[in-house]
């Protein structure tokens, strides 16, 4: 008779098959859409460098609550979320509104959107898979690095990343140095051609940071940007990788100083990036202070421009890391809205303003098509007023006349490079904002925005600002004529979103 109590041998294949059984159950529960617990490995495109970029993401759920770990090269960021049956969505701690990636469990796979806009596909992990972690290199002590005596007026050029970003090449940028040249845009003021993120290659057996394939020879770029009269920017990074992904100076400071400074660069824009997830914010000075005094040391005239996008206050040690300029603002968009915002937040910085060391609300977004001509002319208008960075960010081989006409209108060009380097803040607020800057000469530029949807009229009146005595003459900026006061008032129809700029003088 067969027996129905199992004897030993089965009793055992039951159990090894309940092992079995559970361990694929464990290792298989996100491919059967009940988990997302487990480690998941993103293989990106590679880099312009020819690095293969890999991400690992550690994830446990636990019912809704999702929590873990990505892991980049270089960096690491713990994130938070939710998954709601397969869909999930990730939240990185400086971002608590703004996914960091959302997407779908599907078919044993993450199908994610990576930071609002790169799609990706996260597979289950091989064991084996793992990134190499970085150590911590603690920052020095506070110094003041002295000042280098540069950009006494805000600095004015050109930047790849507004419209080029990742495609950006040594080509692209000969042409358009050509064009800063042909175009007026040269002899007007705008003279530093800023290279941004993705130029950057790997390290060589000495540690020395090489440019990649799009950049075959720095040096060679930059002579042939000095022999049109221009200056060369470079992009690098605290931490160990860009916001690209590249490489950064992250324990590479003073070697990739003296190399910037081999190349003959003139500029540097130093994008915090994955040195936040290193550092907290009370480490931005002596880190941002690492490179100042790095650039002093090779001897060589750089402007160092920080961008750490208004963290920490940056307006208050800018200048004693031997900073030249600093965001204000996270990345501006070419869209009305990112534009107002980004120089209304930058609004409590004005008093930290001057020569040498300016407030950057992000580059200028002119000509990139997204707004309108008005648009673009209150751009200009409030970067001017605010003695901003005019750093161009558009074709400049193909700029249209009107473009032509906001970028390289002269009187509006002298208003942010006014010597006395004052930043304008807003002194009436409402739909028609109302912005006074006065002047090196003891003339006063007043620029009245309509914020509104429909026309308005605004008006300017003479007593409210604080001109030494009574309106001697008076200029519309942008329609290039005289005008007149009449009894103390000025007053214009301003279209929807445009802007009316004056320059006025007094007896
Ligand atoms: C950050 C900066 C941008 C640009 C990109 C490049 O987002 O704020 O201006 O430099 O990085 O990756």
């Amino acid at each position: 008779m067969k027996s129905h109590i199992p004897t030993w041998p089965s009793l055992r294949h039951t159990r090894c098959a309940s092992l079995i059984a559970s361990l694929f159950l464990l290792f298989s529960l996100p491919l059967l859409g009940q988990s997302l617990t487990g480690r998941w490995t993103i293989i990106g495109k590679p880099l312009d460098n020819g690095e293969q970029s890999k991400s690992l993401i550690e994830l446990k759920q636990s019912g809704n609550e999702l929590t873990g770990t990505m892991k980049n090269l270089g960096y690491s960021v713990e994130l938070k979320g939710t998954a709601t049956g397969t869909h999930f969505e990730l939240f990185a701690p400086w971002s608590p509104a703004k996914p960091f990636m959302t997407g779908d469990l599907v078919n044993g796979e993450l199908h994610a959107i990576d930071r609002g806009h790169r799609e990706v596909i996260a597979k289950p992990a091989g064991a084996n898979d793992d990134i190499p972690t970085v150590s911590y290199i603690e920052p020095p002590p506070l110094h003041p690095v002295p000042d280098n005596g540069l950009a006494k007026t805000p600095p004015m050029g050109w930047n790849s990343w507004n419209l080029f970003a990742g495609s950006i090449d040594d080509q692209t940028v000969r042409t358009m140095a050509d064009a800063m040249v042909s175009s007026g845009m040269r002899d007007a003021g705008y003279i530093y051609v800023n290279i941004d993120d993705t130029w950057e290659g790997v390290r060589d057996a000495q540690g020395n940071i090489q440019s990649n394939h799009k950049f075959p020879d720095m040096k060679a770029l930059a002579d042939y940007v000095h022999s049109k009269g221009l200056k060369l920017g470079i992009y690098s990074s605290p931490g160990p990788r860009t916001c690209a992904n590249y490489p950064g100076s992250y324990g590479h400071e003073e070697q990739d100083a003296k190399t910037f400074a081999a190349w003959d660069i003139d500029y540097l824009k130093y994008d915090w990036c994955s040195a936040r997830n290193i550092y907290k914010n009370d480490a931005l000075q002596p880190v941002y202070q690492k490179m100042g005094a790095a650039l002093q040391a090779t001897g060589r005239p750089i402007v160092y421009s920080l961008c750490e996008y208004g963290w920490g206050d940056v307006q208050k040690w800018g200048p004693q890391v031997g900073g030249n300029l600093w965001r204000t603002t996270g990345d501006i968009r070419d869209e009305w809205s990112s534009m107002i915002e980004n120089v209304e937040k930058q609004v409590p910085t004005a008093p930290y303003a001057g020569p040498g060391h300016w407030n950057d609300p992000d580059m200028l977004e002119v000509g990139n098509g997204h707004m309108t001509d008005d648009e673009y002319r209150t751009h200009m208008s409030l970067w001017a007023l605010t003695a901003s960075p005019l750093l161009a960010g558009n074709d400049i081989r193909t700029m249209t006349p009107e473009t032509k006409a906001i970028l390289l209108n002269k009187e509006i060009i002298a208003i942010d490079q006014d010597p006395l380097g004052k930043q304008a803040s807003p002194v009436k607020h409402g739909d028609l904002e109302t912005w006074i800057k006065p002047l090196a000469n003891g003339e006063v530029s007043v620029g009245v925005v309509n914020l509104g949807a429909n026309p308005a009229q605004g008006e300017v009146r003479a007593n409210e600002l604080n001109l030494k005595g009574s309106v001697k003459s008076a200029r519309d900026v942008w329609t290039h004529k005289d005008i007149a006061f009449k009894d103390g008032l000025y007053s214009e129809m301003i279209p929807s979103h445009g802007v009316m700029l004056l320059t006025v003088s007094a007896k």
